[in-house]
């Protein structure tokens, strides 16, 4: 287990370039599973999640080779197998194996998918999208005698159901229609991916429609990740301090940046963003579905809230995302959690030590802890790696004063 020790209460400043996003990169490498040849992906984050997502696509047979921030994945000669349930538990993003799998083999496995803890995470909608596609679920396994197009119109928008539909008809037979799909980002980014290996993909207004085709394999580059520009963003107004973000659309952070500014915060993008100053007044977050605010954002924006006039945060994507703010208590950060949301009031910091609690979770504990004057410790800090790039690197170029022990 790792641990995090930093010594808090600085101004930062400095220009930091964030990664490519995390998760665009993973239904990217389990989408080449569906293609035949080899496929370039450019500007892959080296981190946690991604090193468990090639583990387990080399296990079937994909050769996976990195240069740089490129991966190369060759997906010509694949074999079915039930891949490590130790791999495939620590990461959400192998529920995209029931598409991908599915497409490529005819078979898929459902197991104990893993990711971060902060709720329950059902994937009804992901057999559902397997389902319409022609496939039985049987007991742990999802069989098919070849996919066929289909219509499928989700009862609720979900990131993962999504990304499986589209690998589902990426090959399948015929014509497919997806509706009350969602819109993240990164949807857009496995589509482009698809498209380069050669799947006919349209994005109408309200409904994808695909055609199936045999893919080859593509070639593509990772947008830059919102989340880790959007924590970067949230370290330099929380330190009063001056960190310029680049490698992000700054469009791609409006709905986070959004009620920030709405209570006063300001911002400049003159060259990359700038967050530099915390909201005047109370801030009031909704976490909704892309194009609202990002749910992963709001574990980041609690320690603004804290650090500014407070607020109020409600989750309407996982409603009961709160349990990081107890990591959060021992810094002093006050909040009232109800079963939705919780409000967050205006905090006096402190150093202490705490546990991440999750990833996203664990860098709402660190950006606090860079924040309260003193030293403090984030223990099980390994976590926060699984979807930040070189953090220890970049906080110091940013005047951190960061150690971490393994
Ligand atoms: C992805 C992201 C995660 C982000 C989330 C929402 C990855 C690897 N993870 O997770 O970081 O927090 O999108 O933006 O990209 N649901 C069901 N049944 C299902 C699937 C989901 O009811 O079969 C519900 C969930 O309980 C949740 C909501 O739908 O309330 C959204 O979940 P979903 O969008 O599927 O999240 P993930 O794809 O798991």
């Amino acid at each position: 287990m790792a641990t995090i020790t930093v010594k808090g209460g600085e101004a930062l400043g400095g220009r930091v370039m964030v990664s490519g996003s995390k998760n665009a990169a993973l239904p990217i490498i389990f989408a080449s599973l569906l293609t035949k040849g080899e496929s370039v992906i450019r500007r892959v984050p080296d981190i946690g999640d991604v090193r468990v997502a090639t583990s387990i696509i080399e296990s079937l047979g994909a050769r996976c080779e990195r240069s740089g921030d490129t991966l190369l994945i060759n997906t010509e000669r694949l074999t079915f197998r039930r891949p490590d349930d130790n791999l495939v538990s620590q990461i959400r993003a192998s529920t995209y194996l029931l598409g991908a799998s599915l497409a490529r083999f005819g078979i898929a496995a459902i197991q104990s998918f893993g990711g971060c803890d902060f709720c329950k995470r059902p994937i009804d909608l992901h057999l559902l999208a397997c389902r319409a596609f022609g496939a039985d679920v049987r007991g742990d396994s999802i069989f098919s005698h070849g996919l066929r197009g289909a219509s499928i119109r989700f009862p609720k928008v979900s990131v993962g159901a999504t990304v499986n539909a589209i690998l589902l008809a990426a090959t399948a037979s015929g014509k497919s229609r997806i509706e009350n799909f969602a819109r993240e980002p990164h949807i857009f980014n496995l589509i482009d991916y698809l498209r380069s290996a050669g799947a006919d993909i349209q994005v109408l207004e309200n409904v994808i429609i695909i055609h199936g085709r045999e893919l080859h394999g593509g070639n593509v580059a990772i947008d830059g990740d919102p989340i880790e520009a959007g924590t970067y963003a949230a370290l330099s107004a929380i330190t009063g301090g001056n960190i310029t973000v680049l490698g992000i659309d700054p469009a791609s952070l409006e709905s986070y940046l959004a009620p920030l500014l709405e209570a006063g915060a300001q911002l400049d993008t003159d060259d990359g963003i700038t967050l530099r100053a915390l909201p005047k007044e109370q801030t009031s977050i909704v976490a909704e579905p892309y194009p609202g605010f990002p749910t992963d954002l709001q574990p980041i924006a609690a320690p603004i809230l804290a650090c500014a006039r407070g607020g109020t945060i409600e989750d309407r994507v996982w409603q009961g995302r709160f349990g990081y703010l107890a990591a959060l208590a021992p810094f002093g950060v006050r909040y009232r959690a109800y079963p939705t949301g919780a409000e967050i009031f205006p905090s006096e910091l402190r150093a202490a030590d705490t546990i991440a609690p999750d990833l996203r979770g664990g860098a709402a504990a660190l950006l606090i802890a860079l924040a309260a004057v003193g030293e403090s410790r984030i223990r099980s800090s390994e976590i926060i790696a699984r979807g930040y790039e070189n953090i220890e690197k970049k906080l110091r170029t940013l005047g951190a004063e960061i150690r971490i022990d393994n």
